[in-house]
């Protein structure tokens, strides 16, 4: 049954991958909100639909980003590299990129939540934390471009390729249980 982590209907927990791939289009779009605000008010007075947007992208990157890390990185990543494969060998080079751009991302989220929080705090934002604020959500578009093209072109399908069914509805289970979702109706399929 879909389940809904965000705005629109997703794929639910017994479809694993797809639901990685619904985090991203969050990603994308909370990510292209700041941006809009960003470029719109270029740190000026806020309208209450703006402070609005800025808000539920803060909460977004804040609480909801790092459990998809973790899905990757304590679900998917080490399930693939258990696979003795050369085409996972060669993919794996690449997933490590993938963990250093998470650690990139976390610190430059870190200090755009600073940078927007003092904003939405004091109304504006000066012009050297407006340049600083740009450049950083500039590298993060650019990063996540890259990063969730090869994400969805090729982690992802590598692993609906490789990974059995029951490794899929165990990293659906962890995934929900991340979310604090029951799955009693893949519990009770998979026992
Ligand atoms: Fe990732
Ligand atoms: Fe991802």
């Amino acid at each position: 049954m879909p389940v809904t982590l965000g705005a629109s209907p997703d794929h639910g927990f017994d479809q694993p991958l797809g639901l990685l791939s619904d985090c991203h289009r969050r990603i994308e779009r909370f990510l292209n909100a700041l941006w809009r605000v960003t470029s719109d008010r270029h740190g000026g007075e806020l309208q209450d639909e703006e402070r609005h947007t800025l808000r539920r992208a803060l909460e977004y990157f804040r609480n909801a980003a790092p459990r998809h890390t973790e899905d990757e990185e304590a679900s998917l990543f080490p399930r693939l590299r258990a696979i003795d494969s050369p085409q996972v060998k060669a993919l794996m080079r690449d997933v490590e990129r993938l963990e250093a751009d998470h650690r990139a991302a976390e610190a430059q989220h870190d200090r755009v939540h600073e940078l927007v929080d003092g904003w939405l705090g004091r109304g504006q934002l000066g012009e050297r934390h407006l340049q600083e604020l740009v450049v950083l959500l500039a590298a993060l578009r650019d990063m996540y471009r890259e990063h969730i093209a090869q994400e969805d072109e090729r982690v992802f399908p590598l692993a609906a390729r490789l990974l059995s069914q029951s490794q899929l509805e165990q990293i659906g289970q962890e995934m929900a249980m991340r979310r604090g979702v029951e799955t009693r109706r893949l519990d009770e399929e998979s026992r």
